[in-house]
């Protein structure tokens, strides 16, 4: 699977979003070393507070099958009929970024976000997190 292709899945992920306080779809499409793709949307809540984005959902549903070697994660975000001239980057937020440090080496796991399917950004978890807390402190 090419970062094309999982940016795709990443935009039909979004289909899903279940987000009617923010108005803000987001989906997530997390490609495993072994090359399986699981799908994430973002899930929100009438008390707000155990709302999901769409990034931990793939990972809990990846990590919940076994799943422990994660190659890439691609994101897609926008408010709810959007513009195509709105269309902003939805970066992962502080707290995902935490869980991807947990599961994923932060030299080389990348993180694809995506404004449209053609017009995106690659980086590396430790660009997003810099000097980021891990499992590898604790050992
Ligand atoms: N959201 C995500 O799904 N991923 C992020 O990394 C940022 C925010 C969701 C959470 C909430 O449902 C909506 O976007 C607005 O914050």
């Amino acid at each position: 699977m090419n970062d094309k292709q999982l940016i795709q899945c990443a935009f039909e992920a979004k289909k899903a979003a279940y987000a009617p306080y923010s108005g803000f779809l987001v989906g997530a499409a997390l490609l495993t070393t072994k090359g399986r793709v699981y799908l994430g949307c973002n899930i929100e809540s009438a008390s707000y507070s155990p709302s999901n984005c769409a990034e931990r959902t793939a990972f809990f549903k990846a990590v919940s099958e076994g799943e422990r070697a994660f190659a890439a994660i691609a994101v897609t975000g926008a408010k709810r009929d959007a513009e195509e001239s709105d269309l902003g980057w939805a970066y992962p937020c502080g707290v995902c970024r935490q869980v991807m440090m947990e599961f994923c080496g932060p030299a080389a796991f990348r993180i694809l976000v995506a404004r449209t399917p053609e017009d995106y950004r690659v980086h590396t978890l430790e660009e997003l997190l810099p000097n980021g807390f891990g499992p590898a402190n604790l050992a």
